[in-house]
């Protein structure tokens, strides 16, 4: 069998061996003659896997007592609705730094929750142009980020999945320091590529489908100061108290997708730990963006140098006729998900930690081959 060089978004390629040890419990999990997916979450075997999926996003990031690491559902959408409804009340101002598309939907809905409870959103914004022209392209340095000291939060959205731009990748554009103002972050497509302070957050999650696993699944880490502030008027099923009280298991989780989560992660502790990890992605990403910069009568970069993702690699070529050539022919020779997202065209590589160098270099040089054939 071989595997199709897969560069989609999200969900997105997971790696081989956590797949294979999947296939290989399928039918019988730890010897019980059934799929990890029929046993109760509240039985020994499951909360075994449970448990243990915990214990390595505690090792990996070496998360201390100060932070709980959560299991949520409803997709990182749901948190954006989540986050204001336990963080907001009355005469209080939630911030948001808007950095893209995925920024732009979180804000959206701390709208929608600020005029229920009498609360107020401020924002700053990098988007330049209106509407379906509007474009994003850098992420503020540090020094460029007010934070109010009054606010209930500072979000962010730490890599704009959509647009390839991403904090902290440069040491001119680090994490804003929000002092005691919890700083808030959708590191959806941010989430275990690399070691990051998670003493720094108040709260960091992730739908798990680019880097941690299937969809389905948010993995959050969690400051006990953020869940004790919770509101406790909204329904407990909304409150992350609730969560974290019951250790991801108030109701039913998605157990399969923990399950396979537990599979990355224990793949993701194999490979050396995250400092490992992330000197292999900061590799896969300057052979593409080497190829980009080399190539300037070819390739372009909208995104500015200091902010580009090391996740999501976004590039233009001359035209749009070429653009639809260039996913065409690299399709023909086994590679998908080159399609930029339909809100902004162009291309788009995504190379998360289960996309290998290989792949990646087989990328790098089919655009070599292409840029010089046109
Ligand atoms: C940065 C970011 N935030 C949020 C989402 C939405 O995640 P979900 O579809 O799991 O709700 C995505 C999904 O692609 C994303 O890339």
């Amino acid at each position: 069998m071989s595997r199709t060089i897969n560069f989609n978004a999200g969900p997105a390629a997971l790696p081989l061996p956590a797949l294979e040890r999947a296939r290989d419990e399928l039918l019988d999990f730890a010897g019980s003659g059934m799929s990890v997916m029929e046993h109760s979450h509240r039985g020994k075997e499951y909360e075994g896997v449970h448990d243990e999926a915990i214990a390595l996003v505690r090792e990996l990031l070496a998360v201390p007592a100060s932070h709980e690491v959560l299991f949520l559902q409803g997709g990182a959408t749901s948190l954006f609705a989540e986050i204001p409804m336990n963080l907001l009340e009355k005469g209080k101002t939630a911030q948001y730094l808007v950095t893209g598309a995925w920024g732009e939907k979180a804000l959206g809905e701390a709208k929608v929750v600020s005029a229920l409870f009498g609360a107020s959103v401020a924002v700053q914004s990098t988007g330049v142009g209106e509407g379906k022209e509007k474009s994003y392209t850098r992420v503020p340095a540090g020094a460029q980020v007010a934070v109010d000291p009054g606010a209930a939060y500072l979000h962010i959205t730490s890599n704009e999945t959509i647009h390839g731009v991403q904090f902290n990748v440069d040491a001119s554009r680090p994490f804003p320091d929000t002092g005691s103002v919890p700083l808030i972050a959708d590191m959806s497509s941010d989430f275990l590529w690399r070691p990051f302070d998670v003493t720094k957050f108040g709260l960091a999650y992730a739908g798990a489908q680019k880097n941690v696993g299937p969809s389905g699944v948010v993995v959050a880490v969690v400051s006990k100061e953020v869940l004790d502030r919770g509101r406790k008027d909204i329904p407990k099923i909304f409150q992350f108290r609730t969560h974290a009280e019951n250790k991801s298991l108030y109701n039913t989780p998605p157990t399969f997708g923990v399950y396979m989560v537990r599979n990355v992660l224990a793949w993701l502790k194999g490979q050396g730990g995250l400092a490992k990890v992330e000197e292999a992605n900061r590799k896969k990403a300057g052979r593409l963006y080497g190829v980009i910069d080399k190539n300037p009568q070819f390739f372009r970069s909208p995104v500015e140098k200091e902010s580009r993702s090391v996740m999501n690699v976004v590039f233009r070529l001359p035209s749009e006729e070429l653009e639809a050539q260039f996913i065409a022919d690299a399709k023909k020779k086994g590679m998908v998900g080159l399609k930029g997202h339909r809100s902004v065209g162009g291309i788009r590589a995504s190379i998360y930690n289960a996309a290998s160098y290989e792949w990646v270099d087989a990328l790098a040089g089919f655009m070599e081959e292409f840029a010089k054939g046109k």
